[in-house]
């Protein structure tokens, strides 16, 4: 069976709500008939202008982060049920961003993942090592997965999304090769199954995230264990998104250019 492939935007801190409303305009006649999963993980503040645009067009919204508490004194701070009403369906969570500028630590992001399922909002767990655990990919990734996903139940997994992003790949223009990237995908995968179980874990789907652009994209999707890419700064262009997606499904369907007008 043909596996079914995503793509996720995550545009960090970038789009004024207006700013998203033109992209979605301009995305979807870009990738009308595409078979991709398209989300687009934007900014707090456009989320329910996004979401309404989105309607019909099959892209779905979600959010970067939330917070851990179902609600509370939390000043600044954002529920997943506030989210989930907005119209995100997805929220990113241990981002290596907020990993690494804001401090989260695995304790705090496991309890985000809780709270995302509680909230039915699907978490996409974010892991990946640094340049400097390069040695100990396996390791590193077992520590995050387990610590984020303890207490899950099998039933829940069933929501998850991970994505493998090396810290070192994001924002960098540098990528593991293809056969790495395979290599820690498959990792993560028998983590899952040791966790979940066969029929679970083999159906979580696992993205790969840092510097994919429209060039590297089909290869990377092409690997047997990678469900589809997140991507940072090459999706904040609508042009350049839809590049991509039209290459991801290009490595299915044969070498198909895209059309341009
Ligand atoms: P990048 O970012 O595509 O700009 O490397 C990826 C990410 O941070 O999710």
């Amino acid at each position: 069976m043909a596996k079914k492939l995503r793509v996720i935007g995550n545009w960090k801190m970038y789009k004024t709500a207006r700013e998203a409303t033109d992209y979605i305009e301009a995305l979807i006649p870009q990738i009308e008939g595409s078979a991709i999963t398209v989300c687009l993980a934007v900014p707090f503040t456009s989320i329910a202008s996004a979401a309404q645009y989105a309607q019909g067009s099959g892209i779905l919204i979600g959010a970067q982060n939330m917070n851990d508490a179902r609600e509370g004194a939390f000043t600044g701070e954002i529920a997943g049920l506030m989210l989930k009403e907005a119209g995100a369906s997805f929220v990113l969570l241990g981002h290596s961003e907020r990993r690494h500028i804001f401090g989260e630590t695995d304790s705090l992001i496991h309890k985000k993942v809780l709270r995302a399922l509680q909230d039915d909002i699907e978490p996409v767990l974010c892991v990946g090592e640094k340049i400097s655990e390069r040695k100990d990919i396996e390791a590193v990734l077992q520590e995050q997965l387990q610590s984020a996903l303890k207490g899950v139940p099998p039933e829940e997994a069933k929501k998850l999304i991970i994505a493998y992003e090396p810290v070192w790949a994001i924002g960098s223009g540098k990528t593991p090769t293809a056969q790495d990237i395979e290599k820690a995908h498959l990792s993560i995968r028998s983590i899952l199954v040791q966790d979940f179980g066969k029929t679970i874990g083999s159906k979580i789907p696992i993205l790969y995230g840092g510097s994919v652009k429209p060039d590297n994209a089909a290869e990377i999707v092409a690997q047997k264990e990678v469900a589809g890419l997140l991507v940072g700064g090459a999706s904040l262009e609508a042009e350049t998104l839809a590049s991509i997606i039209h290459n991801m499904s290009a490595k299915k369907a044969g070498p198909t250019k895209r059309k341009t007008k």
